[in-house]
């Protein structure tokens, strides 16, 4: 198979020694990314604090964000993780007199369960949409929303088995019915095209550290323009204040538009990262990243199915990503074996996900799966 990235993995030093394959739980580090951190660092050694500097990459690494899914800048937040993103909307959503229910469904990642629960408001009023074969069918949704459900919480991809879900469709329904609709975005944003616009998504988050090849520390909400004004934020700080600069300490307001949400000083040098990787993946392209991961998706279902491994979810391309997760007991065990071998894969729930990003190969794959089907052949034996 032709690589047409390939003269972009010189940007990657790590897969001159091992084979990288663990985007859905850290992407590999781009030596662009690498200067831009440096940069961060050298300018604060050399010529001191620079906050206006600081404030003006804020700035480049929202737009390219904003860029990235479709959406206007001053509908992006910057907070620190995607945790703090759900948690910022758990806390502003306002009071309806009907409306209680909050819907999620089993394929979310369990910090959506974590901040849910935690929600006096709502803990008593949770509707979790369970899949059946490892997917949810729309149908699903017709039933399980209904006009007490304010919000409708959902992953674009399921970290667990690499399901997508047809967001145009969702929001069909969700909206239909009178809910808002959530989009946790982590295990897509990078790699798989987004506009929130078409779609439309009502709010959306994603973190830096896995197909946004950025480091921890930082993440984005993007959060509907005229939503923003309905949603009074409880969880706050001064970035979030209508003037921050005015440095008022008895009089405020909230900033308009998404800014609302952002609450300290953020982690800067994650925004140096995060500005230098989104312009990577812009200049790579959404489209063209994910028409080559879905042929790197068809080679990982069938390779693996014919040396025996037994592939969690749907096998329909249609429906699901270019994370492949394969059955396997002592899945943490077999992860640090395979780590021995310079193979790096993420083993979670009885699984080992081999989630490629743009910079690798069939032969990367072919590789990894080779190894993984001998480790378990032999404890097999054993
Ligand atoms: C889909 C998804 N959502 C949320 C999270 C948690 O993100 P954060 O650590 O930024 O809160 C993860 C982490 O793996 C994830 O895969």
């Amino acid at each position: 198979m032709e690589h047409p990235y390939h003269t972009y993995r010189a940007l990657f030093p790590v897969l001159t020694k091992y084979v990288h394959l663990a985007a859905c739980s850290g992407g590999a580090l781009a030596l662009p990314v690498a200067r831009a951190i440096e940069k961060y660092h050298s300018t604060l050694l050399e010529t001191g604090a620079n906050w206006q500097a600081h404030l003006a990459k804020m700035e480049e690494a929202k737009e390219k964000f904003a860029r990235l899914i479709g959406a206007e800048i001053d509908e992006i937040a910057v907070v620190p993780s995607v945790s703090d993103a759900v948690s910022a909307i758990a806390v502003s959503l306002p009071e309806h007199p009907k409306r209680r229910q909050i819907a999620f469904t089993d394929l979310d990642f369990p910090a959506i369960g974590q901040i849910w629960l935690a929600q006096d408001r709502f803990n008593h009023h949770l509707t979790v949409i369970h899949s059946q074969d490892g997917m949810i069918r729309t149908e699903q949704y017709e039933k399980e929303i209904n006009d007490q459900t304010l919000l409708t919480c959902v992953p674009h991809v399921s970290y667990c088995n690499g399901v997508k879900q047809s967001l145009t469709e969702i929001a069909e329904i969700v909206h239909h019915k009178g809910s808002l609709l959530f989009v946790d975005a982590y295990q897509s944003a990078g790699h798989i095209p987004i506009h929130v616009k078409d779609m439309k998504i009502d709010m959306l988050a994603a973190g830096t550290r896995k197909y946004m090849l950025g480091i921890p520390g930082t993440a984005f909400l993007y959060v509907r323009r005229e939503l923003c004004e309905q949603l009074r934020p409880k969880l706050t700080g001064w970035f979030g204040k209508s003037r921050p600069s005015s440095f008022d300490l008895l009089h405020s307001g909230f900033a308009e538009g998404a800014k609302r949400f952002e609450t300290g000083t953020p982690s800067f040098i994650g925004l140096y990262a995060a500005d230098a990787a989104l312009k990577l993946l812009l200049e790579a392209g959404p489209e063209e990243i994910e028409a080559y991961l879905q042929k790197l998706a068809r080679f990982s279902l069938q390779y693996g199915a014919d040396k025996g491994l037994q592939i969690i979810g749907p096998q329909n391309l249609h429906n699901r990503s270019s994370l492949a997760s394969f059955r396997v007991k002592d899945a943490t065990q077999i992860e640090a074996l395979l780590r021995e071998k310079n193979i790096i894969t993420s083993a979670r729930n009885g699984a080992v996900r081999i989630a490629p990003h743009f910079y690798n190969t069939k032969e990367d794959i072919a590789h990894a799966v080779d190894e993984l089907a001998a480790l378990i052949h032999r404890r097999t034996l054993k």
